[in-house]
């Protein structure tokens, strides 16, 4: 079951994320790389749903920048500070933003001009300090609810579970 890409538009999205949330710890078991992990949530959470971008904003200056990490979709815009567009101001605040019309959010930062709704969660490690956001983008508006805030804070958790490597620096290898 690790090995696959899971669809899961048919079902509920409660029993959706129950599904992706299994998976997404399968096949991360005995993982401590926080990059391959940002790039195995976007895989599998972009295609169970067939979302427009899906991806990770890490926290590069705390409290101030936030830089693009894994994703998947078009091209992500590479920097965005803290208190700007959904992103910072998820970042910012701390807290999930649900966006129903991107057009209707204040300052919102448009990467793919084909993005409608979207729903930025924070993702924190061990320590409780921000690590990053995960920003999903949909082409239809009104897609993401508390069904999917619910679902995708629980599956980051998975950031704050277990202490996690730093980044590997070859520098140090013997
Ligand atoms: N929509 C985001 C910017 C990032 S992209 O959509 C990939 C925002 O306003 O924060």
């Amino acid at each position: 079951m690790a090995e696959i890409t899971l669809d899961l538009r048919a079902l509920p999205k409660p029993e959706a994320y129950a599904q992706l949330d299994a998976h997404v710890r399968a096949v991360l078991d005995g993982v401590d790389d926080p990059v391959t992990a940002m790039a195995t949530v976007s895989c599998l959470v972009h295609h169970a749903f067939g979302h427009l971008w899906t991806g990770f904003y890490r926290v590069v200056e705390p409290g101030r920048l936030l830089r693009v990490g894994p994703y998947q979709g078009t091209l992500g815009c590479l920097d965005i500070t803290f208190g700007r567009g959904v992103c910072g101001a998820a970042a910012a605040e701390r807290r999930t933003v649900v966006v129903e019309d991107v057009h209707a959010f204040p300052g919102h930062i448009t990467c793919d001009g084909r993005s409608a709704s979207e729903i930025v969660v924070p993702v924190f490690d061990a320590s409780g300090a921000l690590l990053a956001v995960f920003d999903v983008d949909s082409e239809h508006r009104g897609t993401f609810d508390d069904a999917d805030r619910e679902g995708l804070e629980r599956l980051l958790a998975w950031f704050s579970e277990r202490p996690l490597a730093r980044a590997h620096d070859p520098a140090l290898a013997v």
